[in-house]
């Protein structure tokens, strides 16, 4: 089982947007892929088809054998569990965390984890297997947090890979082409990859959908597949 948690530096920095691409590109590789929303705003649905009246969710249920009535599966095959609309939920976010170790076939699956920005990790059990992405934009405010981040990592005991992922990047913006160049150079926990700018996303999900079926020759969809595959290839270097 690989468990990968998607969280923003800070709102509104792409994570579902993420979470939903990457799912999907896992998916097309024949990979078995969960998505699991953990964001009260519960919106990861929407990325998968799933109609915006929809309210249930895990969030409703204090039981796993509830909880896991309310996965869907989408066209491609990706299993995904939408949070549900009770701002607080019955079973805590650790619990459902480690739950997800009884779900049947969870050996070799992938769990995405949808990870509202401010929740904060440390608060959970994470192992060395476990990959956390850190989702930033290229500007001077995702900057600073990045220092006040690495300043935090530097004095606790962090057992789980964490990555800085840049996304939306453009590289027509100076200042975006100049911070991360200066990044790539000095920031210790930069991933190699990034995802840039690119409508497709926002197109796609106006059809309740993701890059890789509404655009396959997109940039989008170009960097979504690099993503899946450096995450493969990590995991693949752990085992
Ligand atoms: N790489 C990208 N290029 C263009 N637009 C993007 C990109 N990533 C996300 N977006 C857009 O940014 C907005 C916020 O994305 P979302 O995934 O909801 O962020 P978060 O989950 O961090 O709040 C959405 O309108 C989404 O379509
Ligand atoms: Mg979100």
């Amino acid at each position: 089982m690989k468990k990968v948690f998607v969280k923003g530096i800070k709102g509104g920095t792409g994570t579902t947007s993420i979470v939903a691409n990457l799912a999907c590109a896992l998916r097309k590789s024949n990979e078995h892929v969960l998505a699991i929303d953990l964001d009260p705003k519960s919106d990861l649905g929407l990325h998968f088809g799933l109609a915006w009246e929809h309210r249930d969710g895990w969030s409703h249920y204090p039981k796993l054998t509830d909880i896991i009535e309310q996965f869907h599966r989408d066209d491609d095959g990706v299993l995904f569990l939408p949070f549900g609309d009770q701002s607080s939920t019955q079973l805590p976010f650790q619990e459902l965390i480690s739950s997800c170790e009884l779900l049947q076939d969870s050996a070799d699956a992938w769990f995405l984890f949808d990870c509202p920005a401010h929740i904060d990790i440390t608060e959970y059990s994470l192992t060395n297997k476990d990959i956390f992405l850190e989702v930033v934009n290229c500007d001077a405010i995702n900057h600073s947090f990045i220092y006040k981040r690495l300043q935090k990592l530097n004095n606790i005991q962090s057992s789980w890979q964490h990555y800085f992922l840049v996304n939306r990047y453009n590289s027509a913006s100076e200042l975006e082409f100049d911070l991360l160049q200066l990044w790539q150079s000095e920031v210790p926990l930069l991933a190699p990859i990034f995802i840039n700018k690119d409508e497709v996303i926002k197109e796609s999900t106006a059809f309740r959908n993701v890059a890789i079926n509404c655009a396959p020759y997109s940039v989008a969809n170009d960097d979504f597949e690099t993503l899946a595959g450096w995450l493969v290839s990590r995991v693949l270097y752990d085992e």
